[in-house]
């Protein structure tokens, strides 16, 4: 039976119990809203470790100003259900308060492979999830965290982090979950009318283009580039922030593709930012 925790003390409690009991713990941190994306990491990490925790936390720290924070979608009483039926063990849904106090005011930095993409239109997104990243991995100290490549650069990041701050803890990359029209899922969609809906897979569409072209052997990154934008542009309603081919050691946009690279693309539907990708190794 699936239990709610609310505090660091009792969570921490939790963990040593399985700790003692030499059960493997996997965590998944989320915002909630759980859709089938977050239940798939769930479902890897339930077949992975002997025990599941979900966090859902939304972390008012990497919401820029003018940002969704106030209007994320939330609903907690369907996000237990998700977790229970996906094999979580434990919801940690702490309230602002236990996760910062008044004075908090440790940050975590990172640099460089922070300045492109999301991070160029997003600026303190990074550090704010690193910070509560890091939060999460010392309340609940996992044995291994579970995120989606649907958030690329992100996953980046954290990776980075773990290894920089020597998180002993192992990653898992998941692969991105999609509507049967291909739009990746994200808690986000509740946000698009009936017509955006509609125009929404022109993201994937495009990142299809551009997936086609490296595959037929084009090593040109502004030719991958340029498909991908000219399919977009056939959408009306899509605003386009950015589309990049960056490497995905440095995060730094790439002339030549001959070592693994990220295609990232970030597209306004409407009132709603949208981002998807894809990955492509030459080797
Ligand atoms: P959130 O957007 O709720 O996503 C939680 C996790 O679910 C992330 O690892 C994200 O990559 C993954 N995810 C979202 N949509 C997915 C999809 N369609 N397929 C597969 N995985 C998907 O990302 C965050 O929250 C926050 O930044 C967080 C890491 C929790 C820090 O606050």
């Amino acid at each position: 039976m699936i239990e709610i925790v609310r505090t660091v003390a009792e969570m921490r409690a939790r963990r040593a119990a399985w700790r003692r009991q030499g059960l493997s713990v996997g965590l998944v941190p989320t915002m909630g809203y759980l859709h089938e994306g977050h239940a798939s990491l769930i479902e890897t990490a339930a077949a992975t470790d002997d025990r599941v925790i979900v966090s859902v936390y939304v972390n008012e720290r990497q919401f820029g100003p003018g940002e969704d924070l106030e209007r994320y979608p939330r609903d907690i009483e369907r996000d237990l259900a998700v977790c229970e039926r996906a094999g979580a063990d434990i919801l940690f849904n702490p309230e602002s308060a236990e996760m910062y106090a008044a004075d908090h005011s440790t940050t975590v930095h990172m640099a460089g492979i922070t300045d492109e993409l999301c991070g160029r239109s997003r600026p303190g997104h990074f550090d704010g999830v690193c910070l509560v990243v890091s939060k999460l991995f010392n309340i609940a100290e996992p044995d291994r965290a579970y995120f989606g490549q649907k958030d690329a650069q992100q996953l980046l990041v954290i990776r980075r982090m773990v290894r920089d701050l020597n998180f002993n803890i192992e990653l898992i990359g998941c692969p991105t979950v999609r509507e049967p029209d291909g739009l990746a899922k994200s808690s986000r969609n509740a946000y698009l009318s009936d017509d955006e809906r509609s125009a929404a897979p022109i993201l994937h569409r495009a990142l299809a283009c551009g997936l086609t072209l490296c595959e037929q052997g084009c090593r040109d990154a502004s030719r991958v580039r340029r498909a991908v934008s000219d399919a977009l542009a056939e959408e009306p309603l899509a605003q386009v922030e950015y589309v990049e081919v960056v490497s995905t050691d440095s995060v730094q946009p790439v002339e030549r593709i001959d070592a693994e690279v990220l295609c990232a693309i970030a597209v306004r539907i409407g009132g709603t930012r949208l981002i998807d990708n894809f990955m492509f190794d030459p080797e």
